[in-house]
C-alpha cells in the first residue's frame, strides 16, 4: 500500500527582502508500508523541507500530496492534525524535547492526543516504549540531565510510542558516536519492521543510508536515485588524499 505519494512537488519562500528562495522542484516520491528510504545530500540542499512536506508539517508551494490515497490539500487542518497524530512519528534534527519535563511525560505527550485505551493507559505505554529504548531506569529524568544519545532514544520513543505506519528521522544519528548510532538505528529498523511501518531516514552518513532498501539524494531541491557504491568509493579515495 502506498503510504504517501508526492506528485511534482515544489516549495519556495519569500525572503524578507521580497526575494523568492526555490527549496524544492519537481519532487516525485513514494512511499510504501515496510518501506525503508535514506535520503542523503548537502546542508541546505532541501531535506528538513521535503521530510517535513512528507510528514504533512508543511505544505508544499506546488504539486500534490496523497496521504494513503487521500489528496492533503482537500483535507480540513483538524483532519490533517488527527491523520498526523495518528500515522506519522518524527524523530527531529534537533530532539525537541520538553526540557523540565521528565522524559516519561515527553514520551506520554503524544498520547494525550489519543483516544479511548491509549489516552488512560498513556502513563504505562510511554514507560513500556522507554523500557524498550533502554531508558526504564531514566523514566524521571529531564531531557537536559541525560547525555546525547540517551537524548536521542527518549525522542524516538516519543516518536514510535503512537506505532505511527510513517516514521520520518532527520540525521537521527547525527550527534551520536558509530557505536551509539548504530544502536538507535538498529532500534528504529526493529520497531519499524515489527508494525510494518515505512521508515524515511535522513542522513549524512553513508552508513546509515546503506541500511536503507532505497537510496535518493537531494541537490539544489531535485531529487535521484543515489548511487551509494560510488559515493562509498569517493569518500575512501577522499579519505586517502594525502594533507
Ligand atoms: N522558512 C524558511 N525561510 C527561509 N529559508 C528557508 C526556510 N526553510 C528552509 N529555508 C532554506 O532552504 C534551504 C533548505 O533548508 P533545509 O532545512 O531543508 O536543508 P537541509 O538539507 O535539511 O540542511 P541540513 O543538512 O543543514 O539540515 C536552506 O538554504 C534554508 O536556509
Ligand atoms: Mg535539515
Amino acid at each position: 500500500m502506498t503510504l504517501v505519494s508526492l506528485r511534482g512537488v515544489a516549495k519556495h519562500v519569500v525572503l524578507p527582502d521580497d526575494s523568492r528562495l526555490d527549496i524544492l522542484h519537481g519532487i516525485d516520491l513514494d512511499v510504501e508500508a515496510g518501506d525503508h528510504v535514506a535520503i542523503v545530500g548537502r546542508s541546505g540542499s532541501g531535506k528538513s523541507t521535503l521530510l517535513n512536506i512528507l510528514g504533512l508539517i508543511d505544505m508544499p508551494s506546488a504539486g500534490s500530496v496523497a496521504f494513503e490515497g487521500r489528496s492533503v490539500s482537500r483535507m480540513r487542518s483538524g483532519a490533517l492534525d488527527r491523520m498526523r497524530g495518528r500515522t506519522v512519528g518524527f524523530v527531529f534534527q534537533q530532539f525537541n524535547l520538553l526540557a523540565g519535563r521528565t522524559a516519561l511525560e515527553n514520551v506520554a505527550m503524544p498520547l494525550g492526543y489519543a483516544t479511548g485505551r491509549e489516552f488512560w493507559r498513556r502513563t504505562d505505554i510511554a514507560a513500556a516504549m522507554l523500557e524498550r529504548v533502554g531508558l526504564g531506569h531514566r523514566l524521571d529524568s529531564p531531557p537536559e540531565r541525560l547525555s546525547g544519545g540517551e537524548q536521542q532514544r527518549v525522542a524516538i520513543a516519543r516518536a514510535l510510542v503512537r506505532r505511527p505506519s510513517l516514521i520520518l528521522a532527520d540525521e537521527p544519528t547525527g550527534a551520536l558516536d558509530v557505536h551509539t548510532g548504530s544502536v538507535v538505528m538498529g532500534l528504529l529498523d526493529e520497531i519499524a519492521s515489527e508494525t510494518d511501518a515505512a521508515l524515511v531516514t535522513i542522513t549524512h552518513d553513508l552508513h546509515v543510508a546503506a541500511r536503507a532498501r532505497r537510496h535518493f539524494r537531494l541537490e539544489e531541491g531535485r531529487i535521484a536515485p543515489a548511487d551509494l557504491d560510488r559515493a562509498f568509493r569517493e569518500s575512501t579515495l577522499a579519505a586517502e588524499v594525502p594533507e
